[in-house]
């Protein structure tokens, strides 16, 4: 099927966003293993998981669409501290979030309805899962205190090889 080009071209933009939040979780969640989060380590993990199947779904619309998938990933940031970590990726979140609604106006404008609804679930997981969880443990950090934090995510580190 021959896609829409002005389709194809976004998606590969919105890949370059899934491959750096799935390299961004990648550095983090191994930094949390290494620090013995073990917590942290496993939720961290599981994102960056979720970031590969984005990105998978991403680049097979764009092959579906007879297009050409580019692995350009976006720029990467890792924090020092575990605030600062989250708050990076959480930064990263919202980006994603625009980019995706901008996305869902694009295909909506060049009616290209199945790919819109990949974008919604992607949209969906962003909010609802990703930028919620993140927002929910910086709140945490300001309630309890960043030590008591810290030893709550302290747990054994499981041997997920990726
Ligand atoms: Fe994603
Ligand atoms: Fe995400």
């Amino acid at each position: 099927m021959i896609g829409s080009q002005k389709v194809i071209d976004y998606l590969n933009f919105l890949l370059g966003g899934e491959l750096a939040a799935r390299d961004q979780y990648f550095i983090h969640s191994e930094m949390y293993a290494e620090w013995h989060y073990g917590k942290l380590y496993d939720r961290i993990h599981h994102e960056m998981q979720d970031e590969t199947q984005h990105a998978q779904a991403i680049i097979r619309r764009i092959l579906m669409l007879s297009g050409t998938p580019k692995m350009r990933v976006n720029e990467i940031n890792i924090g020092a501290t575990v605030p600062e970590m989250l708050q990076l990726d959480l930064d990263l979140e919202y980006q994603v979030q625009q980019h995706l609604k901008d996305g869902i106006a694009l295909c909506e404008a060049e009616h290209d309805y199945v790919t819109r609804e990949m974008l919604v679930e992607q949209l969906k997981d962003t909010e609802e899962d990703h930028a919620h969880w993140l927002e929910q443990q910086l709140r945490l950090i300001d309630m309890v205190g960043l030590p008591n934090y810290l030893q709550s995510q302290m747990a054994e580190v499981s041997p997920d090889i990726v």
